[in-house]
């Protein structure tokens, strides 16, 4: 964690990777080599580092430097008319392992709706970011420093905020799914009832590349069909959004 990049980490989320290489086949120098190649897929990869310090730049700056918000750019009206249809004018997004993707409310205000935002996110950095960005602009947003695997700490966020509530799940079950396996399911179980309405997404091609995944999705579709009801379903830009409700 003396590196900047993984320095502000949530230590529950470093311990848990770190408990994958601590073998004692592993010396510690590779212990250590192991668990940060590990934590940069999962939380650093995506981004340019300069997103970790930078402040003066514009909006579409930084969306282009994190590789998440740049694939949705071109996109981002039609995703979140399609996520709010039907909806009221007022209402609470929470977004899940936000990356930085708070820095897209303004296409909210586009769409004459009235949100409220909660992001939470590991990354401090990003954290900071966000708060910036929202504070700088008066925005009634803001982003919080937590675990995904904080399931008591998520829970106790969404409740104190109004309804109704969306919740997005954008490109981050492979990171929670690589930490712990099936923990998706147990933390869309337990925020399911607390919210009106959850957006599921994942990449339907590695980002960057034009390839499709290979990759089985079928579990996750599975579960969400077993379980919810799907309002929409869609693929734009590398990626597919399922909108479900309890
Ligand atoms: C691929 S990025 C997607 C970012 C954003 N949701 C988007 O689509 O624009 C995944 C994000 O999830 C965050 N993340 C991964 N595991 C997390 C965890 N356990 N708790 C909080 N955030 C997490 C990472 O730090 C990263 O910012």
């Amino acid at each position: 964690m003396q590196k900047k990049e993984f320095s502000q980490l949530p230590l529950k989320d470093v311990e848990m990777a770190f408990e994958k290489f601590d073998k004692p086949r592993n010396a510690d120098y590779q212990k250590i080599k192991l668990t940060r190649q590990f934590l940069r897929k999962i939380f650093s990869g995506f981004s340019s580092r300069k997103v970790l310090h930078k402040r003066d730049e514009s909006v579409e700056w930084f969306l282009m430097k994190h590789k998440s918000t740049k694939e949705r750019y071109p996109y981002y009206e039609e995703v979140y008319s399609r996520c709010f249809k039907d909806f009221p004018e007022n209402f609470t997004v929470f977004d899940l392992g936000a990356g930085i993707n708070g820095l897209s409310y303004e296409i909210f205000s586009k769409l004459d709706k009235k949100i409220s935002y909660v992001g939470v996110e590991a990354v401090g950095q990003f954290v900071e970011l966000m708060n910036f960005y929202f504070e700088k602009n008066k925005i009634k947003g803001k982003a919080i420093h937590e675990s995904l695997f904080n399931i008591d700490k998520i829970k106790e966020i969404i409740k104190k905020q109004d309804k109704p509530r969306i919740i997005f799940l954008f490109k981050v079950i492979d990171s929670l799914e690589v930490v712990k396996r099936d923990y998706s399911k147990e933390l869309l179980n337990e925020i399911a009832p607390l919210c009106e309405r959850i957006v599921l997404s994942f990449a339907t091609r590695s980002l960057g590349a034009r390839k499709k995944f290979s990759v089985q999705r079928g579990w996750i579709l599975k579960f969400i069909n077993e379980n919810f009801k799907v309002l929409d379903d869609f693929e734009l830009g590398g990626e597919r959004y399922i909108i479900f409700q309890k």
